[in-house]
Parts: structure tokens; C-alpha cells; sequence
């Protein structure tokens, strides 16, 4: 399944090979005829300050070939200027979009593309539904585990981490390709559920419903507040603790008044979730749910086959698999335990049960958990387990997508200042009155409709730009005010640079006049091709990487290079072609922004 990062692999359709991608065959091809003993190595090109690429393989070559990097350098080169030819004009023929190789320092070979070449990709890609990216993930049938909210708890911004850098994979994936399963994980099982079902037996007249609710109180308040007040009995009087228990038993059981207390419960809370899912515009549905209980059914046969392989085993009267890879801080094999010593299953039986479905039955290729960093410990032992149990094999790849916490101003896990954590609907009408605010001081003529819609999208993707521009793996500050500014690597920026571009585009009218690739770029326009050019290299790399934060990189430096375009080159004032070219670089920029903040799962408004 592993690709070497520079192959061009599997062309299809709707794909439009990036110019880097042309330079790394022409290069590769060029090493293959001048040195035919290192063909196939990768020709290590990137993006360069000198020309518009670099290939170091000369470099990294050098020493296989027992020759100096600058001798290497110069055979590559005079290949590839014979694939140019003597006129600089005829790469249409060659084929090559290479227009003038250079060496330079040790044996850096320095590329220029064609002109020709740069608006040929343009034109290529305004052309095609897909923006010319291709589908590197596609036949890959990959489960994205994410969000997993905990039944009858208040989602907090905990929660917020896994549900927006989720989303963003499942959309990233699912655009380059990959068949993507969503799976939430709810926590719709456990001992609690005897606390609350007791507690509301005995308080027939709590009001917790969506239905009947008034004042504004939201059903996920409602629920917490209810699970509060169950904690608070079972904590305080052991008579009901005791019941509480025997509840727990009863709904194990199947007992039918407690199953359908239960159902009720669950069935709110995904309510109230689900208000958050399409307040934040995430993807996942109620189709989407697989919570803990749905896999109650196959925890005994689960037990029953890592316990006859001999995977589990007694360990203190509990059913234990313990790991041969890690060890605790005593130096012990860490467990995972399988049955508990009362005979119950929890979290990790569940896992296991999870892990084994979605190979089995969902034929998942690739599996991501994308889980908070401490749980780390806990997917190494499920992993492990399963590849002992056999179900996981090398037909599939499964990774803990694992992200870092959010902090509070005081550089501790966010709380609000009662100690209390946050609440995510709090959080995101801060945000949202915030982005009102400074969408306010900027536009005068919106009507207060429009402002509501705006502010709202604004405050989300502020929101949601914030978390997902930040290396997952890291810790981040929430900070509201930062998160709004129409200034730095911010959504709002992102989408004010893309309403910018939009009313240009109504200024010119329905002008779709063809792109002439016979005109010489500015170089702003150069710079701008380049960036729009590597959309999908971009893509292919998050799809790699799982790391959302590149292409909010990406689509910030786009959005800078549009800027400097605009400041360098008149759109509107000049004549044909050249306001052809640059009306077709302004519609290309503003759709390549638009579905890079659809792909992060934020909004592009035309005008704010
Ligand atoms: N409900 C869990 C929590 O809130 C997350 C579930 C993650 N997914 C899984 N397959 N364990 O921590």
C-alpha cells in the first residue's frame, strides 16, 4: 500500500498532475538515460526560491554513484535540456514543462517551468469538477472513529478536538477518493445508566425532555444536570447506591422497563448531540452512530476466542490480555482487561469487540481512531490484541490519530473559572458573538438577517480553523479574540480573502474568456500559478499525513499569494487577453479557496 512519495502513481480521470509532479518525471527520466545504474531513485525535487524547482538528487546521489554531486548534476541537466530542445517554445511538442535547467552550488539543479506550461495547468484545472486532483485513496475503505461523545454528559471541548479534526479527515479522504465509513463511537453504556434510571424512577416529575423543556434550557443541560443530581443521591445515600446497582444488573438482563428508560435517555442525548453536529456543520448523522451497546451482542464470543487461542487470562479472579510489547512503569506487562471480577465487560472488552467488527464486517482497509493522546497506551494494547487474535493483519493499516488538549488562558486544561468544564454550545456563542462584533466594525450595509448567517459562520469556522490549524499532536490556547481577527492564519481571514476575490469576480462580469498560454507571466502571477498548482499534492499529503494543519498552511500562503497578485497586477483595468488570464486566476483562486474550507468543513461566504 506504501507509495514512494514522488511516484506518480495510478492517473485517473479527473486528474491534473501537478507541475511538481511533471518535473519529478522529467527529472527521473533524465537520471534514468544519463545514469542508468541509479535509475528509479527519487529525484528529491521541491519548491525553490531560485527558479520554481530544485532536484537535490545529485546531492543525496553522489555518494552511491561514487562521483561528485556537481558532475551528477550536469548529466542530469544536459538529459534534460536535450528533452527541451533549442527553441524554449516547443515544450508543447517535447512535452516537458521544463522551459531552462541550470547547476548551481555543490549540484543543485535549478528547473524553470514553461510559461506555456504554468497556464496550460490553469486552464486544466478551472476545466475539470475535481479541480484536477486526483483519487490516490480510492478502493480504500476506511473507518474514521471520531467525536464519541459520553451519553448524558455535557459534550465539552474535549469532545470539540475529535469532532472537527474527524470531520476534516473524513472529507479530506473522501475527496481524494477513499469509500469513508464514519463511525461514532457513543458512550451509550456502562454503570451510570443504574444511577440515572433509578434516580429517574424516583423523581417522575424531573423535567428532562427536549419537548419539555421551555426557558432555553438545551437538552444537553438538562441531561447534565439530571446526571448531577443522580451523582449527587448515589454519592450521599448508599440505600440508593444500592438500587442504583441492581439497576445496573436489571439492564443487563434485558429487564424491559429499565431497557426502555435507557433507550429514552440515549435517544435525547443523541438529540442534543446532534443539535452541536449541525450547529458546528459536521458530517455525522444518526446513521453514522455505533455506540459501546451496539456491540453488547458479540463481547462473549469476543472473550470466548481470545480466551480458547490463549490471548486471555486469569489474572485475580479478572479475565486480563497482557501485552508482550509494553511494559509499565514497574517494569510489568501492561494488561488490557477482558472481564472484570465481577463478570461485567467494559471499555476495553468493547474495543476489542470494535476492532474485530470493523475488519470482519465492514472489510476496513484502514481504521483511524481519532481519540485524545491519553488514550495512546489503551489503542497500543487494542492493536496489539487484535493482531495476536489474528483479525488485524497486514491487509490493513490502523492508527490512533491522537491530538493534543485545550488550554485555557492560564496555559492549564480549559476550564471555565468555577473550575467547571466548558460547555461546547458556551463556547461556540462566544465565538459567534465575538465574530459579530468584528464582522460589524467591517461591513455597514448587511441586514440584520445576512449579520446573524454571517456571524454564525464566521464564529464556527473561527472555531474550527483555530483547532485544525494547529499541529494536531500539539496543545493549543483557546483565545477567542485571536480566533476572530481578520488578520494572520485565521478562518475569518481565509474567508474574507475568498469574499475579497468573489467581488471581483461580480465586478467582471460573466467573462470566461479562454486562458492564452502564450503570454508571460508577472512574476506575482508565477508565484500564484505555483501555489494554485499544488492543491493536490497538498491533499495527497494530509491524506498521508492526517494532519489537517497542512492545508490550512496551504490555504493561508494561497490567500497571501492572491494578495500580492491583486497589489501587483490590475484585474479589471486591463485590456484582453491579459485580464482573460487574470480573471481566470481570480476564479480559479477563489474556487480553490472555497473547496479548501469545505474540505475543513468551514464555510465560504460571498460577501461578510
Ligand atoms: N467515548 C470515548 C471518550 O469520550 C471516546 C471513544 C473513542 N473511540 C473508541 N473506539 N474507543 O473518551
Amino acid at each position: 500500500m506504501r507509495e514512494k512519495a514522488w511516484e506518480v502513481v495510478g492517473l485517473n480521470e479527473h486528474e491534473v498532475p501537478s507541475l511538481r509532479r511533471q518535473v519529478e518525471t522529467a527529472v527521473s527520466d533524465a537520471i534514468s538515460q544519463a545514469l542508468p545504474e541509479l535509475a528509479g531513485a527519487d529525484p528529491v525535487v521541491r519548491r525553490s526560491e531560485h527558479a520554481d524547482f530544485q532536484a537535490n538528487a545529485a546531492l543525496a546521489l553522489a555518494k552511491r554513484a561514487r562521483r561528485k554531486p556537481a558532475d551528477l548534476a550536469a548529466s542530469v541537466a544536459d538529459a534534460l535540456r536535450r528533452d527541451i530542445g533549442t527553441d524554449t517554445d516547443t515544450d508543447a511538442d517535447t512535452g516537458t514543462p521544463v522551459a531552462s535547467v541550470t547547476v548551481s552550488g555543490p549540484g543543485f539543479i535549478n528547473l524553470v517551468a514553461s510559461d506555456t506550461a504554468l497556464w496550460r495547468q490553469v486552464a486544466a484545472r478551472l476545466a475539470s469538477r475535481h479541480l484536477g486532483v486526483g483519487t490516490p485513496q480510492q478502493g480504500r475503505r476506511t473507518v474514521v472513529d471520531y467525536s464519541g461523545p459520553n451519553i448524558a454528559k455535557e459534550m465539552h471541548v474535549g469532545h470539540l478536538r475529535t469532532t472537527i479534526i474527524g470531520d476534516c479527515l473524513s472529507r479530506v479522504l473522501g475527496f481524494l477518493g477513499a469509500e469513508v465509513l464514519r463511525q461514532n463511537h457513543l458512550g451509550d453504556w456502562g454503570t451510570q445508566f443504574g444511577m440515572l434510571i433509578e434516580y429517574l424512577d424516583e423523581h417522575p416529575d424531573v423535567a428532562w425532555h427536549h419537548d419539555e423543556l421551555s426557558d432555553g434550557t438545551s437538552t444537553v443541560s438538562a441531561l447534565n444536570t439530571l446526571y448531577r443530581a443522580a451523582r449527587a443521591v448515589f454519592d450521599a445515600d448508599p440505600d440508593f447506591a444500592d438500587r442504583a446497582r441492581r439497576r445496573v444488573v436489571a439492564l443487563q438482563a434485558g429487564d424491559e422497563a429499565s431497557v426502555t428508560r435507557w433507550r429514552e435517555i440515549v435517544a435525547e442525548s443523541e438529540f442534543a448531540f446532534s443539535e452541536i453536529y449541525q450547529r458546528l456543520g459536521v458530517l455525522l448523522t444518526a446513521a453514522d452512530s455505533a455506540g459501546e451497546s451496539f456491540y453488547n451482542p458479540w463481547l462473549p464470543e469476543v472473550v470466548g476466542e481470545l480466551t480458547q487461542a490463549g490471548i486471555a487470562v486469569e489474572s485475580d479472579g479478572a479475565l486480563c490480555v497482557f501485552s508482550a510489547e509494553i511494559t509499565g512503569p514497574d517494569g510489568e506487562p501492561v494488561p488490557l482487561m477482558v472481564r472484570k471480577t465481577d463478570g461485567g465487560f467494559g471499555y476495553d472488552t468493547t474495543d476489542l469487540a470494535t476492532i474485530r467488527y470493523r475488519i470482519r464486517d465492514l472489510k476496513a482497509d484502514r481504521i483511524l481512531y481519532v481519540v485524545d493522546a491519553r488514550q495512546a497506551l489503551h489503542f497500543q494494547l487494542i492493536f496489539e490484541a487484535a493482531r495476536r487474535a489474528g483479525w488485524l493483519t497486514d491487509d490493513a493499516d490502523v492508527t490512533h490519530v491522537s491530538y493534543g488538549t485545550v488550554l485555557g488562558p492560564d496555559g492549564r486544561p480549559f476550564k471555565t473559572r468555577s473550575g467547571d468544564t466548558v460547555k461546547l454550545m458556551d463556547l461556540l456563542d462566544t465565538a459567534v458573538g465575538r465574530a459579530r462584533e468584528v464582522v460589524t466594525e467591517k461591513a455597514h450595509d448587511l441586514d440584520p438577517a445576512e449579520l446573524d448567517q454571517i456571524a454564525e459562520q464566521a464564529g464556527i469556522g473561527a472555531v474550527k480553523y483555530a483547532d485544525l490549524s494547529t499541529s494536531r499532536t500539539k496543545d493549543y490556547t483557546f483565545d477567542v479574540d485571536r480566533m476572530v481577527s481578520f488578520s494572520g492564519n485565521t478562518g475569518v481571514y481565509l474567508q474574507y480573502a475568498h469574499t475579497r476575490i468573489c467581488s471581483i469576480l461580480r465586478k467582471a462580469g460573466d467573462a470566461s474568456a479562454p486562458v492564452d498560454t502564450t503570454l508571460a507571466p508577472h512574476p506575482a502571477e508565477r508565484a500564484l500559478i505555483l501555489a494554485l498548482d499544488a492543491f493536490g499534492d497538498t491533499l495527497t499529503e494530509v491524506g498521508q499525513t492526517l494532519e489537517p494543519h497542512r492545508l490550512c498552511g496551504y490555504l493561508y500562503d494561497l490567500a497571501k499569494a492572491f494578495t500580492d497578485f491583486y497589489e501587483a497586477c490590475p484585474v479589471l483595468s486591463v485590456a484582453q487577453p491579459t485580464r482573460g488570464n487574470r480573471v481566470a486566476l481570480c476564479r480559479l483562486s477563489a474556487e480553490t479557496l472555497r473547496r479548501g474550507l469545505n474540505l475543513l468543513g468551514i464555510a465560504a461566504p460571498e460577501r461578510m
